[in-house]
């Protein structure tokens, strides 16, 4: 299954708000709809939207119409915007869109800029299930046989446009014929480890156990999670990590429970222009997601309801960073540096 698929004018992407009841596929024309879809959350996951976003900017330059460069560079950048607009926490978002703009920037023919930009946003997606495979060998190499560990929100194919990142490395322990169980938290509000995780690892016949949010710290205290791993919207310099809603307390829990805690990114998760996690535009999304539950509403008419959609674990709960460079350990500021 392949969540993101170039088709030579358009992508074609699944729709993950409708999964796991309906597997509807949508193709995407122009930039516009690119990033509806990710504010919309039919495209989601860090590394997802970064491949995305480099199609959608790719598809935008083709609807350019001047063989000036100057001119086509103007006319780009309210394209770039519109894009970059469209989430605020993943920086895979401005990662890629730095870097089909740079390509733009360095080509001279508008045309061969047009064919450049595909070529690029192709690039950055095999490179990204690229680093997902080779981050998902390192991580295998902390799973022991017969463990079970525990998952929050959906970081597999889904959310990467790739092999996976915190599930890509369940995935490869389990291809490296390690038996492993998963805890999937459902993760409130969206759900997209009840609806995404638990599809994905049915999918693969991978065991899976679905728990609500508030049923972790039951199970890690009762001894029966062995490690916990999440992917990452974004990591400052010092490893501080953003991640869905929720991943905070689970590092809590895991550090009080002496539970090893993960995270599973590629590089173009780090953002090194930031020192600490403080300074991570954290997104707000509509109380309505959390008044309602697929689209159900379960409070009361007129009751004020908070959506963050992401918080921030301090780095001191992380006992390590799974990369494509390696695994790497405290102290971050020094070895995420040299990645
Ligand atoms: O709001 P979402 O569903 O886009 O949030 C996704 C997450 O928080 C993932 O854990 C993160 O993007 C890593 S995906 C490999």
């Amino acid at each position: 299954m392949k969540p993101i698929e170039w088709l030579g004018d358009k992508i074609r992407v699944i729709d993950q708000t409708r999964l796991p009841h309906e597997e509807v596929f949508l193709e995407l024309n122009d930039h516009r709809e690119v990033a509806e879809a990710i504010k919309e959350l039919r495209i989601r996951g860090a590394p997802d939207i970064g491949v995305a976003a480099a199609y959608g900017l790719a598809l935008g330059a083709q609807t350019i119409e001047t063989d000036s460069k100057d001119e086509f560079l103007a006319e780009l950048r309210p394209v770039s915007e519109t894009l970059s607009s469209s989430r605020p926490t993943a920086v895979n978002l401005f990662w890629a869109l730095e870097r089909m703009n740079r390509v733009a920037q360095s080509g001279e023919e508008v045309s061969q800029i047009k064919a450049d930009l595909i070529a690029e946003a192709q690039r950055i997606e095999a490179e990204n299930d690229e680093a997902n495979r080779r981050l998902s060998q390192f991580g295998a190499e902390l799973i022991q046989d017969g463990s079970t560990i525990l998952t929050h929100c959906n970081t597999g194919a889904l959310a990467t446009a790739g092999y996976g990142t915190a599930l890509g490395v369940i995935k490869m322990a389990t291809e490296q014929g390690k038996r492993v169980k998963v805890y999937a938290t459902e993760t409130r509000p969206l759900l997209q480890g009840a609806r995404l995780t638990t599809w994905e690892l049915l999918k693969e016949n991978i065991p899976v156990i679905l728990i609500t949010d508030s049923m972790a710290g039951y199970f890690m205290n009762k001894g029966e999670i062995d490690c916990v791993i999440v992917g990452a919207d974004r990591i400052a310099a010092n490893g501080d990590v953003a991640n869905k809603i929720g991943t905070y307390t689970l590092a809590v829990l895991a550090m009080e429970n002496a539970v090893p805690f993960y995270v599973a990114a590629p590089i173009s998760s780090i953002d090194f222009s930031l020192s600490s996690g403080v300074d991570i535009p954290i997104e707000e999304r509509s109380p309505d997601e959390v008044t309602c539950i697929q689209g159900v509403r379960v409070a009361p008419e007129g009751v004020r309801a908070a959506n963050p959609a992401f918080d921030v674990t301090p780095h001191n709960y992380v006992s390590a960073i799974i990369t494509e460079k390696g695994v790497i350990r405290e102290p971050y500021v020094e070895r995420l540096k040299v990645t």
